[in-house]
């Protein structure tokens, strides 16, 4: 496995394999299972004659000023090992002025899909996002990149990036990896408190009971959707509801009714200062 540093370095190695796919997995380190399942996946799509190239980037420009930037949990070589562990070919690992030019005047605006849901309480994260994927996708000149749907706003806004942008690389959702217990692994998992801990498998059970609800059509409307969720997560102490949300899964819009668009659940939840999301599926959502 190949640990790169430099953009220089990164293009010698692409040089030395024009011929070969490549499947970018993009990633902020402190790395868990839900990650390496990606690089797992990346893997399959590589195939033989390809090659997985993972990053591991603290990207500056997706934290607010009271967001948690300098305390984010660095492990590389921790991380490494899991790589090697997982089929990845090469780390792609730069410092921050090896991606950002001190004078940089150019940036991302992505001004519909990240105004609401994640993008309420945290303005710029998404432009933040977008601006580290599409130099990552520059840099790398990768055919397909793997995205978890744990994030399932940032999976779409990065779906609409590739669109908008017309960026010559196919995107691949990852299902989400959970705990024993359902709650949906996270580096911030690691900041709850035991009491929280325990609790916090409560976001998975309301999304998933509702979701069960609407396919077996005791639940027939958004709002219902919305009550049944907030009533589970509501009786649950310590835990206070962000935002819960019944959306097109593709534009992320707020749903009025079942039936027309493939419809997604997505919650996020503080317990203590902790802000957890999860979402799910409705399978059969659209008629
Ligand atoms: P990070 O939080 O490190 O996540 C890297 C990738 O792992 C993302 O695509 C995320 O959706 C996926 N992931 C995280 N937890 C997961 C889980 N439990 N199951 C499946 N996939 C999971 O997301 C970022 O980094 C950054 O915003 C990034 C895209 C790298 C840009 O800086």
């Amino acid at each position: 496995m190949d640990v790169i540093q430099t953009r220089d370095e990164l293009q010698r190695w692409i040089g030395e394999r024009r011929d070969r796919k490549r499947v970018l997995v993009p990633t902020m380190g402190a790395l868990h299972r839900g990650h390496t399942s990606l690089f797992d996946r990346a893997a399959e799509i590589a195939g033989a004659n390809g090659d997985v190239l993972a990053t591991i980037f603290v990207n500056p420009t997706q934290f607010g000023p009271n967001e948690d930037f300098d305390a984010y949990p660095r492990q590389l070589k921790d991380d490494l090992a899991q790589c090697e562990a997982h089929g990845v070919t090469a780390i792609f690992a730069p410092e921050p002025d090896e991606m950002y030019e001190a004078n940089a005047s150019i940036s991302i605006n992505e001004s519909r899909l990240s105004t609401h849901l994640c993008g309420a309480s945290r303005p710029g994260h998404f432009d933040g996002v977008c601006l580290v994927v599409a130099k990552l996708f520059i840099l790398t000149q990768a055919n397909v990149a793997v995205f978890g749907e744990k994030d399932f706003q940032q999976l779409a806004i990065i779906r609409r990036l590739v669109r908008d942008l017309n960026f010559p690389i196919e995107i691949v959702g990852g299902e989400t990896v959970r705990e024993p217990d359902g709650l949906a692994m996270s580096s911030r998992n690691a900041y709850l408190s035991p009491e929280d801990r325990r609790a916090a498998p409560v976001i998975q059970q309301a999304l998933r009971e509702a979701s069960l609800g609407i396919t077996d059509g005791k639940i027939a409307t958004p709002q219902e959707a919305l009550a049944a969720m907030r009533n589970t997560i509501e009786e649950t102490r310590g835990a206070t509801i962000d935002y819960l949300a019944v959306v097109d899964a593709a534009s992320l819009e707020p749903l009025d009714k079942f039936g027309m668009a493939q419809a997604r659940l997505l919650a996020a939840v503080f317990f203590g200062k902790t802000r957890l999301i999860d979402n799910i599926g409705v399978p059969g959502s659209v008629s």
